[in-house]
């Protein structure tokens, strides 16, 4: 299986080729992004790999299917910028690691809470600058607040559990949840749950139903000084409205590992040019708001799933199998 990937990094680069002794694949590792710009690229290619920034709409997938590609790996598990209809008119497969670790997400939300909540990212800066005044720095016990968490998936649940063993209390809104929540926490409608949450936490796809989910009416719904926290994919938040909402103090606190215009910006260092993006960079100047860039899942144990799985849908594509749990088309 001749495989390209695209928008590798050096981790991609060490996770996947000591994976790969024990399948013998040939790898090839291309910096690029998938785009229409770019496709020529997968020329001789059986399979291409990408990640969540790649663009595999039904423009590259046609070319793809020009130039006898067979196999489309993601190695992540949210799949919106791929158009899954186009793939399956065109017969190419289509595959993703639906489960690497929802622990790594559900611990890096918590992080983004943490620090958000008892100011980490401020006394840490302030410390180093001999500066030792606590003004400003109060937070609040986690212990007794109530938490939303919208989207009980297997990240979503990975949160709660740690949230309830803080204290919290823990209450979900997911209208297409397969699985019943643990005795500990309460389903509960998306008002109820805006409502009521002293913490909203993020955690469903992004589909054309959920896009712009947190607005400007929903924001209006959410208690006064909010804790929200967006692992999940950027396009759930309205960022402008999410500006509106810190600017009147509706919202206390912002914690985002996604942005909904993150393809320009995150992966890259883009620390001598000039942003470009106003709305980012107004996010990052409020004191309250702490940005990482899409690094969740960026664990250890997560790496080598990713990479395990990706390889053996690789492989399951090289044998004409296929498994229901990881293949899309
Ligand atoms: P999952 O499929 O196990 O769970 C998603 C849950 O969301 C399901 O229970 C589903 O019923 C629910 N849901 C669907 N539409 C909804 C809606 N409109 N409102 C409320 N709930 C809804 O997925 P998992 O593994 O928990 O991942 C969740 C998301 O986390 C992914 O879609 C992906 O976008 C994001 N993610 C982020 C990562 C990061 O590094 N920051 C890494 C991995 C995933």
């Amino acid at each position: 299986m001749k495989t390209l990937f695209f928008s590798s990094k050096s981790h991609d680069i060490t996770y996947f080729t000591k994976q790969n002794a024990d399948y013998n694949f040939t790898l090839d590792f291309q910096e690029a992004r998938l785009s229409i710009d770019t496709v020529a690229l997968c020329q001789g290619y059986e399979a291409i790999c990408v990640f969540v920034n790649d663009q595999v709409n039904k423009q590259v997938i046609e070319q793809l299917k020009g130039m006898g590609v067979k196999h489309i790996a993601l190695r992540c598990a949210g799949f919106n910028n791929v158009d899954l209809q186009a793939a399956k008119q065109l017969g190419i497969n289509v595959s993703r690691v639906p489960a690497y670790s929802p622990e790594a997400v559900a611990e890096h939300t918590v992080a983004l809470m943490m620090t958000l909540n008892r100011k980490l990212h401020k006394a840490y800066n302030r410390v180093r600058e001999n500066n030792f005044s606590l003004n400003g720095l109060i937070g609040f016990n986690f212990h007794g607040k109530t938490a939303g968490i919208i989207g009980y998936g297997k990240i979503g649940r990975c949160t709660a559990n740690i949230l309830l063993g803080l204290g919290c209390k823990v209450i979900c809104y997911d209208p297409i949840a397969q699985d019943t929540p643990s005795k500990d926490v309460t389903f509960v409608s998306l008002d109820t749950l805006l409502a009521n949450s002293d913490i909203i936490s993020l955690h469903c796809p992004l589909t054309s139903e959920s896009q712009y989910m947190i607005n400007d009416d929903s924001i209006h719904k959410m208690k006064d000084d909010v804790m929200l926290i967006n692992t999940s994919r950027g396009g759930l938040v309205d960022s402008k409205a999410v500006i509106r909402g810190l600017k009147s103090r509706k919202i206390g606190q912002l914690g985002l590992d996604v942005y909904e215009m993150e393809s320009d910006l995150f992966f890259e260092d883009k620390s001598w040019e000039i942003m470009q993006d106003d709305v980012f960079d107004r996010l990052v100047g409020f004191p309250n708001v702490l940005i990482t860039g899409h690094q969740g899942f960026f664990t250890h144990e997560a790496l080598q799933q990713i990479a395990q799985t990706t390889l053996n849908n690789l492989a399951l594509m090289a044998k004409k199998q296929s498994d229901p749990n990881t293949f899309l088309a």
